[in-house]
């Protein structure tokens, strides 16, 4: 009996007898219109690529779940915590931030750590980076300091007069640059670095109470950092080198794992707190808001076709679910609207329905329909109005409501007025966090990429911001740089 053999086919099915040979006029002559074959293939590449995120291009993702090991019910409803031992199926894309799709993985950035939760009351999506804080508060900033970091306009080529220009225009940034510049820049893979949510979120309890939450995924193998020449050597050797690692861990049979926290703030603490909750700049100190755990994070599956498991997945902050809701940090608010505007951008108006982006454990019920590449059956003959009068048709659950609360005031274009100052919390990681080695490794590195500039006032700049924070860590900084430490200055030169 023949051997039942897979057959290669064209996209609608027909079957196809070569693979090798175009159809020619003759032997020697010139290809034909009617190979309707080559035709598709060639289309199909012609539009293989879907243009890349705008920001953290390079990355890489693999399956799992998450499970609850503590009772968190007294602060939040949402269905995915009701129970010890329930599982959620989860799926996380890691990324570094500034490069293109073709850039090592080892370069000096912070990295994404974005999660789904596929819940069985919608997607959840916590996209987190590997750093607790990020470099601006205010979302009218992001775009202009992202633009600083990638490349110049002109040249096409890094601009480091560009991107110290920029944040030594912008103190509330040294927070951040002192972890990027520490270790958390240059992770040994993504399975050594923990995910933090940054910004202040809101959980509500089933009784409608209100409590500030951050989220923190530290871990398990715990955090280990490349160190710059490592990290550098690398790039070069093995520019997948983080790709790798997880892929390999994975395919081996390995696990790898996070334990999940929350810290958790009253809601009536947040107006009073010592440092504004709404500024993602700042920490909240564990001495004050102690890591609460939740739950465990585990990968296990790698992604069977990466440009339609990873590339095509697309993380949205404002995915939430009942229980779980934005605070009014401003950066936040910004991204409940850029992810889906880009996705539709990216990757087409319903990328919804893409299987790794779709709420699968839940019924989506929406009253949005068509658009270009719809094939969820688009609700079918249910009417795409509400209120009607068609019995059974989906309808409001009153019960699903957010919580509301006062809000006052003028309206206006405001700065951070709470009594915060943006040098203290990078002070504690420099003095009291890091090590004397951590310390070293933070200025070595700062002063190799700082050497780059090419205008003496920018290192300045920025070697006054390093000392406000601490007198050594501008002055060795400066020293490194064989400019005038910023101490020695006299105090009319400093205030001028
Ligand atoms: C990706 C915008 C701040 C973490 C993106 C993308 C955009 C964006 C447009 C590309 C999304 C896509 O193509 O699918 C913004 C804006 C921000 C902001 C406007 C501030 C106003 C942040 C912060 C964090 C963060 C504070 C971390 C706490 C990420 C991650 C990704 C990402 C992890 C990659 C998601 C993935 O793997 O697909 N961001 N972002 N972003 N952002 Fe942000």
């Amino acid at each position: 009996m023949e051997e039942k053999k897979k057959v290669l086919t064209t996209s609608t099915g027909r079957r196809i007898d070569s693979n090798q040979n175009s159809l020619t006029a003759g032997e020697r002559g010139p290809i034909l219109l009617s190979d309707f074959y080559l035709l598709e293939k060639m289309a199909a590449f012609d539009h293989e690529r879907a243009p890349e995120r705008v920001v953290h291009a390079k990355g890489a993702g693999a399956h799992g779940y998450f499970e609850v090991t503590h009772d968190i019910s007294k602060y939040c409803k949402a269905k995915i915590f009701n129970k010890i031992g329930k599982r959620t199926p989860a799926f996380v894309r890691f990324s570094t931030v500034i490069g293109e799709r073709g850039t090592p993985d080892t370069w000096r950035d912070p990295r994404g750590f974005a999660i789904k939760f596929y819940t069985e009351e919608g997607n959840w999506d916590l996209v987190c980076n590997n750093t607790p804080v990020f470099f601006v508060r205010d979302p009218l900033k992001f775009f202009d300091f992202i633009h600083s970091q990638k490349r110049n306009p002109q040249t096409n080529l890094k601009d480091h007069d560009a991107y110290w220009d920029f944040l030594s225009l912008t103190p509330e940034s040294i927070h951040q640059i002192t972890y990027m510049f520490g270790g958390r820049g240059t992770p040994d893979g993504y399975r050594h670095m923990n995910g933090y949510g940054s910004h202040t979120f809101k959980m509500v309890n089933s009784n409608h109470e209100v409590f500030y939450v951050k989220f923190h995924v530290k871990s398990d193998a715990g955090i280990h950092n490349l160190k710059w020449p490592a990290a550098s050597k690398l790039a070069e050797d093995n520019p997948d080198y983080s790709t790798h690692d997880l892929y390999d861990h994975i395919a081996k049979g390995n696990e790898a794992s996070w334990t999940f926290y929350i810290q958790v703030m009253p809601f009536a603490e947040g107006e009073g707190y010592k440092w504004d909750i709404f500024d993602v700049t700042k920490v909240w100190p564990h001495s004050d808001y102690p890591l609460i755990p939740v739950g465990k994070l585990v990968l296990n599956r790698n992604p069977i076709n990466y440009f339609q498991e990873v590339e095509q997945s697309a993380f949205n902050p404002a995915s939430m679910v009942e229980g779980i809701e934005p605070s009014n940090d401003k950066m936040l608010q910004a991204r409940l609207f850029s992810y889906q505007d880009t996705q539709r951008h990216r990757i087409g108006p319903n990328f919804t329905q893409i299987p790794i982006n779709c709420p699968y454990a839940t019924k989506v019920a929406t009253l949005n329909r068509d658009g270009p590449m719809r094939y969820d059956g688009n609700h079918g003959n249910e009417p795409a109005y509400e209120p009607n009068s068609i019995e059974g048709t989906p309808r409001e659950a009153p019960n699903a409501k957010m919580h509301e609360y006062e809000i006052s005031g003028k309206a206006g274009r405001f700065g951070f007025n709470h009594p915060n100052d943006d040098f203290e919390q990078a002070t504690t990681l420099f003095r009291k966090v890091m090590d004397d080695a951590e310390r070293e490794d933070l200025i070595s590195n700062l002063v190799a990429h700082m050497k780059m500039v090419t205008k003496k006032e920018i290192l300045e700049r920025q070697c006054e911001i390093f000392y406000r924070c601490d007198p050594e860590y501008g002055t060795r900084v400066a020293q490194g740089l064989g400019i005038t430490p910023p101490g020695s200055k006299t105090s009319e030169q400093l205030s001028a």
